[in-house]
Protein backbone atom coordinates (compact mmCIF):
# COMPACT_ATOMS: atom_id res chain seq x y z
CA UNK A 1 0.00 0.00 0.00
CA UNK A 2 1.27 3.55 -0.43
CA UNK A 3 2.97 5.13 2.24
CA UNK A 4 4.20 1.84 3.74
CA UNK A 5 7.50 1.47 4.19
CA UNK A 6 9.07 -0.75 1.71
CA UNK A 7 13.14 -0.50 2.45
CA UNK A 8 14.33 -0.20 5.81
CA UNK A 9 17.72 -0.18 6.46
CA UNK A 10 19.73 0.33 9.67
CA UNK A 11 23.37 1.18 9.97
CA UNK A 12 23.92 -1.19 7.16
CA UNK A 13 27.84 -1.54 6.54
CA UNK A 14 29.92 -3.26 4.00
CA UNK A 15 33.10 -3.63 4.49
CA UNK A 16 35.38 -5.09 1.89
CA UNK A 17 38.86 -5.80 3.81
CA UNK A 18 39.97 -2.58 5.80
CA UNK A 19 37.66 -0.43 3.52
CA UNK A 20 34.50 0.63 4.58
CA UNK A 21 32.46 1.07 0.89
CA UNK A 22 29.05 1.36 2.97
CA UNK A 23 29.68 3.27 6.69
CA UNK A 24 26.76 2.38 8.61
CA UNK A 25 23.75 3.93 6.65
CA UNK A 26 20.05 3.97 7.84
CA UNK A 27 17.34 4.80 5.83
CA UNK A 28 13.55 4.29 4.93
CA UNK A 29 11.41 3.84 1.44
CA UNK A 30 8.08 4.43 1.60
CA UNK A 31 5.68 2.68 -1.24
CA UNK A 32 5.18 4.23 -4.87
CA UNK A 33 8.12 6.70 -4.30
CA UNK A 34 10.94 7.34 -6.57
CA UNK A 35 13.97 7.50 -3.87
CA UNK A 36 16.78 8.95 -6.05
CA UNK A 37 20.45 7.46 -4.74
CA UNK A 38 23.23 10.03 -5.73
CA UNK A 39 26.88 10.42 -5.30
CA UNK A 40 30.29 10.23 -7.44
CA UNK A 41 31.85 7.35 -8.34
CA UNK A 42 33.18 4.95 -5.70
CA UNK A 43 30.62 6.69 -2.95
CA UNK A 44 29.22 3.03 -2.21
CA UNK A 45 25.65 3.35 -4.53
CA UNK A 46 25.71 -0.06 -6.12
CA UNK A 47 27.00 -1.68 -3.07
CA UNK A 48 24.53 -0.89 -0.94
CA UNK A 49 21.54 -1.66 -3.72
CA UNK A 50 23.67 -5.15 -4.13
CA UNK A 51 23.00 -6.14 -0.44
CA UNK A 52 19.22 -4.85 -0.25
CA UNK A 53 18.59 -7.19 -3.58
CA UNK A 54 20.04 -10.29 -1.25
CA UNK A 55 22.88 -10.53 -3.79
CA UNK A 56 25.55 -9.16 -1.28
CA UNK A 57 25.64 -9.75 2.48
CA UNK A 58 25.88 -7.16 4.88
CA UNK A 59 29.32 -6.90 7.02
CA UNK A 60 26.74 -5.67 10.12
CA UNK A 61 23.78 -3.45 10.58
CA UNK A 62 20.38 -4.55 8.94
CA UNK A 63 17.71 -4.11 6.14
CA UNK A 64 14.41 -5.52 5.24
CA UNK A 65 13.02 -5.13 2.16
CA UNK A 66 9.22 -5.88 1.95
CA UNK A 67 9.30 -7.16 5.28
CA UNK A 68 12.34 -9.96 4.91
CA UNK A 69 15.45 -9.22 6.10
CA UNK A 70 17.60 -9.30 3.70
CA UNK A 71 20.73 -10.93 5.51
CA UNK A 72 18.12 -14.11 6.65
CA UNK A 73 16.24 -14.20 3.77
CA UNK A 74 18.18 -13.05 0.73
CA UNK A 75 15.88 -15.59 -1.51
CA UNK A 76 12.42 -14.47 -0.84
CA UNK A 77 13.90 -10.58 -1.72
CA UNK A 78 14.98 -12.05 -4.36
CA UNK A 79 11.73 -12.97 -5.93
CA UNK A 80 9.58 -10.18 -5.19
CA UNK A 81 11.80 -7.02 -6.26
CA UNK A 82 13.36 -6.34 -9.76
CA UNK A 83 16.90 -5.54 -10.05
CA UNK A 84 18.51 -3.76 -12.84
CA UNK A 85 22.13 -3.91 -12.46
CA UNK A 86 24.80 -1.55 -13.46
CA UNK A 87 26.57 -3.61 -15.44
CA UNK A 88 24.82 -5.17 -19.17
CA UNK A 89 22.84 -8.21 -17.43
CA UNK A 90 21.82 -8.87 -21.53
CA UNK A 91 22.96 -11.95 -23.35
CA UNK A 92 24.18 -10.59 -26.62
CA UNK A 93 23.15 -13.36 -29.17
CA UNK A 94 20.13 -13.67 -27.60
CA UNK A 95 16.53 -11.92 -29.06
CA UNK A 96 14.64 -9.65 -27.44
CA UNK A 97 11.89 -11.88 -27.54
CA UNK A 98 14.08 -14.56 -26.36
CA UNK A 99 15.59 -12.08 -23.25
CA UNK A 100 11.31 -11.65 -22.21
CA UNK A 101 10.59 -15.90 -22.55
CA UNK A 102 14.12 -16.67 -20.25
CA UNK A 103 12.83 -14.28 -17.37
CA UNK A 104 9.02 -15.14 -17.50
CA UNK A 105 9.88 -19.09 -17.25
CA UNK A 106 12.90 -18.10 -13.63
CA UNK A 107 9.89 -16.05 -12.52
CA UNK A 108 6.90 -19.17 -12.85
CA UNK A 109 5.26 -17.26 -15.65
CA UNK A 110 4.88 -20.42 -18.20
CA UNK A 111 2.61 -21.19 -20.88
CA UNK A 112 -0.44 -18.78 -21.78
CA UNK A 113 0.58 -16.41 -18.49
CA UNK A 114 4.14 -16.41 -19.75
CA UNK A 115 2.77 -15.98 -23.52
CA UNK A 116 0.88 -12.64 -22.65
CA UNK A 117 3.41 -11.21 -20.22
CA UNK A 118 6.29 -11.15 -23.26
CA UNK A 119 3.70 -9.32 -25.46
CA UNK A 120 2.71 -7.02 -23.02
CA UNK A 121 5.94 -6.21 -22.19
CA UNK A 122 6.98 -5.91 -25.95
CA UNK A 123 4.80 -3.61 -26.39
CA UNK A 124 5.04 -1.21 -23.09
CA UNK A 125 8.83 -0.91 -23.56
CA UNK A 126 7.99 -0.48 -27.68
CA UNK A 127 9.89 -3.28 -29.18
CA UNK A 128 7.80 -5.25 -30.53
CA UNK A 129 9.29 -4.66 -33.80
CA UNK A 130 12.43 -5.27 -32.93
CA UNK A 131 11.16 -8.45 -31.54
CA UNK A 132 13.74 -10.96 -33.16
CA UNK A 133 16.61 -8.37 -33.04
CA UNK A 134 19.66 -9.72 -31.08
CA UNK A 135 20.36 -7.96 -27.96
CA UNK A 136 23.87 -6.97 -29.44
CA UNK A 137 22.54 -5.30 -32.46
CA UNK A 138 20.04 -2.68 -30.29
CA UNK A 139 20.97 1.06 -29.91
CA UNK A 140 22.04 1.86 -26.27
CA UNK A 141 18.03 2.99 -25.68
CA UNK A 142 16.65 -0.03 -26.44
CA UNK A 143 19.04 -2.42 -24.38
CA UNK A 144 18.19 -0.16 -21.35
CA UNK A 145 14.89 -0.87 -21.91
CA UNK A 146 14.71 -4.55 -22.61
CA UNK A 147 16.61 -4.71 -19.34
CA UNK A 148 13.78 -3.20 -17.90
CA UNK A 149 11.05 -4.93 -19.60
CA UNK A 150 13.29 -8.22 -18.23
CA UNK A 151 13.26 -6.71 -14.51
CA UNK A 152 9.49 -5.72 -14.56
CA UNK A 153 8.06 -8.44 -15.90
CA UNK A 154 7.28 -10.84 -13.12
CA UNK A 155 5.33 -7.45 -11.56
CA UNK A 156 7.77 -6.60 -8.69
CA UNK A 157 6.58 -4.58 -6.04
CA UNK A 158 9.85 -3.11 -5.63
CA UNK A 159 12.54 -1.85 -8.40
CA UNK A 160 15.93 -1.48 -7.99
CA UNK A 161 17.20 0.33 -10.91
CA UNK A 162 21.45 1.00 -10.73
CA UNK A 163 22.10 3.54 -13.26
CA UNK A 164 19.56 2.76 -15.74
CA UNK A 165 20.32 5.29 -18.17
CA UNK A 166 24.10 5.76 -18.23
CA UNK A 167 25.53 6.70 -22.07
CA UNK A 168 21.45 6.56 -23.19
CA UNK A 169 21.25 9.74 -25.71
CA UNK A 170 18.47 12.61 -24.14
CA UNK A 171 14.98 11.82 -25.76
CA UNK A 172 15.97 8.02 -24.79
CA UNK A 173 15.86 8.94 -21.21
CA UNK A 174 13.32 10.93 -21.36
CA UNK A 175 11.18 8.29 -22.81
CA UNK A 176 13.08 5.91 -20.04
CA UNK A 177 11.83 7.85 -17.12
CA UNK A 178 8.16 8.08 -18.17
CA UNK A 179 8.08 4.30 -17.45
CA UNK A 180 9.78 4.26 -14.29
CA UNK A 181 7.05 7.18 -13.54
CA UNK A 182 4.63 5.40 -14.69
CA UNK A 183 5.46 2.11 -12.60
CA UNK A 184 5.17 4.50 -9.22
CA UNK A 185 2.26 5.98 -10.41
CA UNK A 186 0.40 2.65 -10.17
CA UNK A 187 2.34 1.81 -7.20
CA UNK A 188 5.42 0.70 -7.49
CA UNK A 189 8.44 1.70 -5.21
CA UNK A 190 11.62 2.43 -7.07
CA UNK A 191 15.11 3.17 -5.77
CA UNK A 192 17.25 4.39 -8.59
CA UNK A 193 20.39 5.84 -8.90
CA UNK A 194 21.78 8.37 -11.47
CA UNK A 195 24.72 10.74 -11.95
CA UNK A 196 22.11 12.86 -14.08
CA UNK A 197 20.76 15.60 -12.25
CA UNK A 198 17.65 16.54 -14.77
CA UNK A 199 16.44 12.78 -13.75
CA UNK A 200 17.24 13.45 -9.95
CA UNK A 201 14.66 15.83 -10.07
CA UNK A 202 12.04 13.43 -11.21
CA UNK A 203 12.36 11.37 -7.35
CA UNK A 204 10.14 12.36 -4.42
CA UNK A 205 12.62 11.70 -2.13
CA UNK A 206 17.15 11.69 -3.06
CA UNK A 207 19.88 10.78 -0.70
CA UNK A 208 23.26 11.63 -1.40
CA UNK A 209 25.78 9.25 -0.77
CA UNK A 210 29.63 9.97 -0.08
CA UNK A 211 32.48 8.41 1.43
CA UNK A 212 30.08 5.42 2.16
CA UNK A 213 27.62 8.07 4.34
CA UNK A 214 24.78 9.66 3.77
CA UNK A 215 25.23 13.33 3.72
CA UNK A 216 22.24 15.01 3.24
CA UNK A 217 18.59 13.54 1.90
CA UNK A 218 15.01 15.34 0.85
CA UNK A 219 13.17 16.38 -1.61
CA UNK A 220 14.96 18.17 -4.71
CA UNK A 221 12.85 21.04 -3.21
CA UNK A 222 14.06 20.30 0.18
CA UNK A 223 17.48 19.89 -0.68
CA UNK A 224 18.17 23.02 -2.40
CA UNK A 225 17.00 25.27 0.51
CA UNK A 226 18.99 23.30 3.12
CA UNK A 227 21.51 26.18 4.79
CA UNK A 228 24.41 24.18 4.64
CA UNK A 229 25.30 24.09 0.97
CA UNK A 230 26.11 27.66 1.10
CA UNK A 231 25.05 30.82 -0.65
CA UNK A 232 24.81 30.41 -4.29
CA UNK A 233 24.89 33.85 -6.76
CA UNK A 234 24.65 34.19 -9.98
CA UNK A 235 27.21 35.98 -12.22
CA UNK A 236 26.92 37.57 -15.59
CA UNK A 237 30.07 37.99 -17.39
CA UNK A 238 31.61 37.48 -20.92
CA UNK A 239 34.79 36.10 -19.09
CA UNK A 240 33.26 32.93 -17.49
CA UNK A 241 36.82 30.87 -17.75
CA UNK A 242 38.66 33.27 -16.49
CA UNK A 243 36.52 34.27 -13.64
CA UNK A 244 36.82 30.57 -13.04
CA UNK A 245 40.28 30.35 -13.21
CA UNK A 246 40.58 33.40 -10.32
CA UNK A 247 37.67 31.27 -7.72
CA UNK A 248 40.28 28.32 -7.45
CA UNK A 249 41.20 28.09 -4.34
CA UNK A 250 39.45 30.54 -2.85
CA UNK A 251 38.26 28.84 0.89
CA UNK A 252 34.90 30.09 1.19
CA UNK A 253 34.06 29.21 -2.24
CA UNK A 254 32.39 25.64 -2.20
CA UNK A 255 31.42 25.42 -5.99
CA UNK A 256 31.81 26.97 -9.15
CA UNK A 257 30.43 26.42 -12.58
CA UNK A 258 29.14 27.47 -15.53
CA UNK A 259 24.92 27.24 -15.91
CA UNK A 260 23.76 27.79 -18.92
CA UNK A 261 25.23 31.77 -19.88
CA UNK A 262 26.01 32.19 -16.56
CA UNK A 263 28.45 31.06 -13.54
CA UNK A 264 26.82 29.90 -10.29
CA UNK A 265 29.19 30.52 -7.02
CA UNK A 266 28.18 28.64 -3.63
CA UNK A 267 30.10 30.61 -1.28
CA UNK A 268 30.03 28.90 2.49
CA UNK A 269 27.77 32.48 4.14
CA UNK A 270 26.35 35.26 3.45
CA UNK A 271 28.42 37.38 4.33
CA UNK A 272 31.27 35.93 1.88
CA UNK A 273 29.14 37.45 -0.65
CA UNK A 274 30.72 40.54 -0.79
CA UNK A 275 33.90 39.50 -0.04
CA UNK A 276 33.52 37.75 -3.56
CA UNK A 277 32.36 40.70 -5.13
CA UNK A 278 35.33 42.35 -3.92
CA UNK A 279 37.75 39.66 -5.05
CA UNK A 280 36.35 39.56 -8.34
CA UNK A 281 36.95 43.42 -8.97
CA UNK A 282 40.30 42.85 -7.55
CA UNK A 283 40.67 40.44 -10.46
CA UNK A 284 39.27 42.88 -13.08
CA UNK A 285 35.96 41.65 -13.29
CA UNK A 286 34.08 44.16 -11.28
CA UNK A 287 30.32 43.83 -10.89
CA UNK A 288 27.88 45.89 -9.17
CA UNK A 289 25.67 43.33 -7.39
CA UNK A 290 25.84 39.52 -7.17
CA UNK A 291 22.12 38.23 -6.94
CA UNK A 292 21.70 35.45 -4.69
CA UNK A 293 19.76 32.39 -6.66
CA UNK A 294 17.75 29.00 -6.17
CA UNK A 295 20.98 27.16 -6.42
CA UNK A 296 20.50 23.52 -8.96
CA UNK A 297 20.71 20.09 -7.73
CA UNK A 298 24.23 20.33 -9.60
CA UNK A 299 25.51 23.24 -7.02
CA UNK A 300 24.19 21.82 -4.08
CA UNK A 301 25.69 18.39 -4.82
CA UNK A 302 29.01 20.14 -5.51
CA UNK A 303 29.07 22.40 -2.58
CA UNK A 304 28.71 18.70 -0.86
CA UNK A 305 30.79 16.54 -2.51
CA UNK A 306 34.12 18.16 -1.86
CA UNK A 307 37.53 16.59 -2.62
CA UNK A 308 39.06 16.36 1.21
N1 LIG B 1 33.93 -6.55 -4.50
C1 LIG B 1 34.64 -5.49 -4.10
N2 LIG B 1 35.87 -5.64 -3.57
C2 LIG B 1 36.58 -4.57 -3.15
N3 LIG B 1 36.14 -3.29 -3.21
C3 LIG B 1 34.93 -3.10 -3.74
C4 LIG B 1 34.10 -4.18 -4.22
N4 LIG B 1 32.93 -3.66 -4.68
C5 LIG B 1 33.03 -2.33 -4.52
N5 LIG B 1 34.20 -1.98 -3.94
C6 LIG B 1 34.64 -0.62 -3.60
O1 LIG B 1 33.65 -0.03 -2.80
C7 LIG B 1 33.50 1.35 -3.13
C8 LIG B 1 32.06 1.63 -3.49
O2 LIG B 1 31.78 1.03 -4.75
P1 LIG B 1 30.35 1.12 -5.44
O3 LIG B 1 30.42 0.29 -6.65
O4 LIG B 1 29.30 0.82 -4.43
O5 LIG B 1 30.28 2.68 -5.81
P2 LIG B 1 29.17 3.46 -6.66
O6 LIG B 1 28.67 4.57 -5.78
O7 LIG B 1 28.18 2.51 -7.20
O8 LIG B 1 30.04 4.11 -7.84
P3 LIG B 1 29.70 4.35 -9.41
O9 LIG B 1 28.96 5.67 -9.48
O10 LIG B 1 31.04 4.45 -10.04
O11 LIG B 1 28.90 3.19 -9.90
C9 LIG B 1 34.49 1.64 -4.26
O12 LIG B 1 35.65 2.18 -3.69
C10 LIG B 1 34.75 0.26 -4.83
O13 LIG B 1 36.04 0.18 -5.40
MG1 LIG C 1 27.65 1.94 -9.05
Amino acid sequence: MKGETSVRAESLTRRFGNFVAVDAISFEIHSGEIWGFLGPNGAGKSTTIRMLCGVLEPSSGTAQVLGYDVARDPEAVKLRIGYMSQGSSLWNDLTVEEHLRFYAGLFDLHGAAGRKAVEEWLDRVGLTERRSELAGELPGGYRKRLALACTVLHRPEILFLDEPTSGVDPVSRREFWDLIVGFADAGTTVMVTTHYMDEAEHCNQLALIYGGRIVARGTPDELKRAPDVGVTVEILSAKNTSILDALEDVPYVLSAALYGSSLHVTVDRREDVEQLRRLLGEHGFPVDELPIVTPSLEDVFAALVRPA
